[in-house]
């Protein structure tokens, strides 16, 4: 297996989730649910949520901090904050922006990206050709939503999936050890747009307008979403290791987004990956859309899941649609 010389590599990671659990048997008490159907649809058992007071920009914060730790670095060695977020603490200014303040980077450019649950696997990419280009050193790249905020708590089908984090990863100029981002791939189609989709608040349906029309929460149809969310999925996988001569046997784990675990099961069977391989946490956080790989990411390097010398793939999809895959040597 001979693999292309990175130019971009993994220095920190670092996560941050809010501490209330919410719990299927607790939605059982909000709408007319339970943790059986939960469990069986989604593998979901509990989700974070973020109480009033904390922002997503604050959840963001505390990630970095922990990925800038872990990389032994200081927030002016930053040039660059990316954050992949939909659920910003404003229309604008950037969540990054927000960022740059509480971290003190002083030497950072700093903008957000929308790319759903895509955010963090697109600003990985950006971050990638901005290190390639040589416009950037060391690059933030985050993902961090509070969904809470934009979910109806009284729709029993959608309720039920999200949750809140933020996840961080410092991407640095790689040295020729052999160690990074190896290769990205990014899609997106916009035919698909109203399959997944929250309206309030932008220029088609101002806030007011939204509120008066009941469109400001997130709308999805599942069905759709789960059959396109497989085949973008499976497409990214595939293509990324075709691409470099790879097979799924020479992947050591897949970091699949955590949207549900029947997703994962089927993505796996259709690229024929090893199960075992796969990370999983959606039954302890849910679907934390742009947040859940970086999420994943941190945890499994923390806890050991993942180490030194493995080949990861990570692999998302989202609304838009947008999808894609990043493969990285650690
Ligand atoms: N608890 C109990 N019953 C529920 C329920 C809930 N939380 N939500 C929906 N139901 C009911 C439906 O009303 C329907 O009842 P009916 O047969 O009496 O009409 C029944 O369960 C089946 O609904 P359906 O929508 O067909 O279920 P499903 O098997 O498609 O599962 C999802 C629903 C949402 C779990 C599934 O479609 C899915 O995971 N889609 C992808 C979602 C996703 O990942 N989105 C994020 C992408 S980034």
């Amino acid at each position: 297996m001979s693999l292309k010389m990175p130019e971009t590599v993994l220095l920190g990671t670092g996560y941050e989730v809010p501490e209330k659990i919410l719990t299927n048997h607790d939605l059982e008490k909000m709408v007319d649910t339970n943790d059986q159907w939960i469990q069986e649809r989604t593998g979901i058992k509990e989700r974070r949520i973020a109480s009033s007071d904390l922002t997503t920009s604050e959840l963001c914060t505390r990630a970095a901090r922990k990925a800038l730790q872990d990389a032994n670095l200081q927030p002016e060695d930053i040039d660059l904050i990316l954050i992949g977020t939909v659920t910003g603490d404003a229309l604008f200014p950037s969540t990054a922006c927000y960022v740059q303040e509480k971290l003190g980077a002083c030497n950072a450019a700093a903008m957000d990206l929308q790319a759903a649950c895509a955010g963090f696997l697109y600003v990985s990419t950006v971050a990638d050709a901005f290190i390639i280009s040589g416009k950037a050193k060391v690059v933030l790249a985050i993902g961090g939503e509070i969904l809470s905020r934009i979910v109806d708590w009284n729709d029993r089908s959608t309720c039920v999936l999200f949750g809140d984090g933020a996840g961080a990863a410092i991407w640095g100029a790689a040295n020729d050890s052999g160690k990074g981002i190896i290769d990205t791939y990014m899609k997106s189609d916009g035919r698909l747009t109203e399959l997944l989709c929250s309206y309030g608040g932008g220029t088609n349906y101002p806030m007011q307008e939204a509120i008066e029309k009941n469109v400001q929460f997130i709308q999805m149809q599942g069905q759709e979403v789960f059959k396109s969310a497989v085949r973008a999925m499976s497409e990214a996988v595939l293509t990324i290791l075709k691409k470099n001569d790879l097979t799924g046997d020479d992947i050591d784990v897949l970091i699949p987004h955590q949207a549900n675990i029947r997703i994962m099961n089927a993505t796996v069977r259709k690229t024929k990956i090893d199960e075992n391989k796969v990370y999983v946490n959606v039954d302890r956080f849910g679907n934390t859309s742009a947040a859940s790989i970086p999420i994943a990411l941190a945890e499994a390097r923390q806890s050991g899941a993942i180490k030194a010398g493995q080949l990861v793939l990570l692999v998302s999809f989202g609304g838009g649609f947008t999808w894609g895959s990043l493969l990285l040597q650690l």
